[in-house]
């Protein structure tokens, strides 16, 4: 449902987010710890399930 308050899981459904997806693969395939930060509400969740 595309207003549903919980996390986006689907690329698709999670907008101009591009830059900070391909900076999230790009950590991951350098290191062990990633540390996803930023105000409440803003996609940090929507982020990780995304990228995973
Ligand atoms: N880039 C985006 N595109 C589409 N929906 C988004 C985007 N960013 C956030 N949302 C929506 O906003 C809401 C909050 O997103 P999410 O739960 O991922 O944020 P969060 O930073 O993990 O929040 P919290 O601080 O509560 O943990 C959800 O409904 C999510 O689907
Ligand atoms: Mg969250």
């Amino acid at each position: 449902m595309y207003f549903s308050p919980e996390p986006k899981r689907r690329k698709e459904d999670f907008f101009n987010m591009e830059e900070e997806l391909r900076m999230f693969q790009k950590i991951l395939s350098l290191g062990k710890l990633i540390i996803v930060s930023g105000l409440r509400r803003y996609g940090k969740t929507s982020l990780i399930l995304a990228a995973l």
